[in-house]
């Protein structure tokens, strides 16, 4: 398998100063979306992978098929030893209905934001206002698989927390299958607990057995490598 194939950016040799003005972009980058390298040795090897420059913007109704096109591909990688095919089909079938998306980003105040690299979607985030006062909810939150643990997740996840803080949200809650153990993982590391154990009919002869997990967006993503 190539590179390319496996999802990483093409290794180019720039110029210095294309070398200098990618450390710069970087660097930018690093302050806005904090998907940038980890240390002095990534930040080297990224100057050297002009293609991978993060992005993440809010999305509009023309990405409607787009973030379609991610969830069946993130949610047949991921789910089917969590919740089966056929829960799988019955859940996307719903939740990702052009008209579903089209009316939760027009009429009920879900925002979509798109993580890019290179000028490609690879992930995408949902989130507007939760459930009881002060709180905003993460609805969704999904990372191609060969673009996993790159800090991504984290970035859409610290983007809808600016959106909360500016709503004057300071608690933000998700809900997360017991069984997406790597999820579970994610989130801890990025600061959220588990506040309750939930076991949700959701028609179809499917329950969602989630946890709802919590934190102070203030404490959000403050570990490790957060700046
Ligand atoms: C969960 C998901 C959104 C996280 O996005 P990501 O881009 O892979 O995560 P990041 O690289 O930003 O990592 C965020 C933090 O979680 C940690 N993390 C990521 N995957 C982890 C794992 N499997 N176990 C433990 N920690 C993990 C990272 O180390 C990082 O913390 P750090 O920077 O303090 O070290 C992504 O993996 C995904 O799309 N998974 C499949 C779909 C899914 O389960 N979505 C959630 C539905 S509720």
């Amino acid at each position: 398998m190539t590179n390319a194939s496996k999802g990483h950016c093409a290794t180019i040799t720039p110029s210095d100063t294309a070398q200098r003005n990618l450390a710069k972009e970087l660097r930018r980058a690093k302050r806005n979306f904090d998907v940038a390298p980890r240390s002095g040795k990534d930040l080297a090897q990224m100057t050297r992978t002009s293609a991978c420059l993060p992005r993440i913007r809010e999305a509009d109704e023309r990405d409607v098929p787009t973030i379609i096109g991610l969830a069946h591909r993130i949610w047949s990688a991921h789910y089917p030893s969590i919740i089966g095919q056929a829960q799988i089909d019955y859940m996307l079938s719903r939740m990702y209905a052009p008209d579903t998306i089209l009316k939760e980003m027009t009429k009920t105040g879900i925002r979509y934001d798109i993580a890019e690299v290179d000028g490609h979607a690879v992930g995408y985030s949902a989130y507007g206002p939760g459930p009881a006062p002060g709180e905003m909810k993460l609805h969704k939150l999904y990372v191609l698989p060969e673009h996993q643990g790159l800090g991504l997740g984290k970035a859409l996840m610290r983007q809808a927390a600016a959106w909360g803080s500016a709503n004057a949200l300071p608690t933000i809650i998700l809900a997360v299958n017991k069984r997406n153990e790597r999820a579970v993982a994610a989130y801890r590391r990025c600061g959220f607990s588990i506040r309750e154990s939930v076991v949700v009919d959701i028609g179809g002869g499917f329950v969602m057995d989630d946890y709802i997990m919590t934190s102070p967006i203030s404490n959000l993503c403050r570990t490790a490598s957060m700046v």
